[in-house]
């Protein structure tokens, strides 16, 4: 399994995933493209993660993981560099939230229901291994959460089989039970999930649930 983690995407879903990489064991790199947040980086990853350009971070990592603003993924990745991200697992955290405010707590998403922004994604780095992973869940449970030892489902999908048992391996070290939805289509289903999670944060200011898939 590779070790080096690079994070294009400085908010708090970078630093969550960095600090939860850094416990345990990965060797990171976050990045911004904003020079007046990289202080600050450094104090929230407690100096223990590397601080980088989005192009720097691409190319530190074996493996990639995208934690930008929805709107700005496909620019973050032309900055990352498309040769940075070829042949290389890309964890996709993002969510295609548009500018415009929910209606009744229910998010508006830039993208339509037959379109995902991972396929856009996919399209533009056709060469890097996309993986939709923790966007289905709030920072705060990102790492190892604790829901009474019920562990939450993480659900994914990508087109590479490899990519995939890389995130299913560190979606294991960080307490997730995972449901792989297929190819990158997937993320037409899996992306929505957001916006469901997010009705009763903004309904009843309830943000403390994760979903899980119950089978028998
Ligand atoms: N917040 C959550 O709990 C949560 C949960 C699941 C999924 N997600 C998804 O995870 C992603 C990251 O969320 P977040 O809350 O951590 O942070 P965010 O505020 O959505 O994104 C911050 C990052 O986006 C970059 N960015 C913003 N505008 C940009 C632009 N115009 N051009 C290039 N880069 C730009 C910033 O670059 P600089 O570093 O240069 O400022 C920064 O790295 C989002 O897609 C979100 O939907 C969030």
């Amino acid at each position: 399994m590779s070790k080096k983690i690079g994070i294009v995407g400085s908010g708090i879903v970078g630093q969550t995933l960095a600090n939860g990489f850094v416990k345990h064991g990965y060797d990171v790199m976050i990045a911004t493209n904003t020079a007046s947040k990289r202080e600050e980086l450094k104090s929230k990853t407690n100096g223990k993660a590397k601080i980088g350009s989005f192009e720097e971070a691409a190319n530190f990592g074996e493996v990639v993981v995208l934690a930008t603003k929805g709107s700005a993924a496909e620019a973050a990745l032309k900055a990352a560099g498309m040769a940075n991200l070829a042949g290389k697992t890309v964890i996709d955290t993002t969510n295609p939230i548009a500018d415009a405010p929910p209606l009744n707590g229910v998010l508006q998403y830039f993208t339509s229901q037959n379109e995902s922004l991972m396929e856009r994604l996919q399209t533009l780095a056709p060469e890097a291994r996309f993986v939709k992973s923790f966007s289905c869940i709030g920072n705060a449970f990102m790492v190892n959460p604790d829901f009474n030892g019920v562990k939450p489902t993480m659900f994914i999908c990508g087109n590479h089989e490899g990519a995939k048992s890389d995130v299913k391996t560190i979606l294991d070290q960080f307490g997730f039970d995972v449901a792989d939805m297929g190819a990158v289509e997937a993320a037409r289903a899996i992306e929505p999930l957001c916006i469901l999670w997010c009705i009763p944060g903004f309904l009843s200011n309830n943000w403390t649930h994760a979903f899980r898939l119950l089978k028998r």
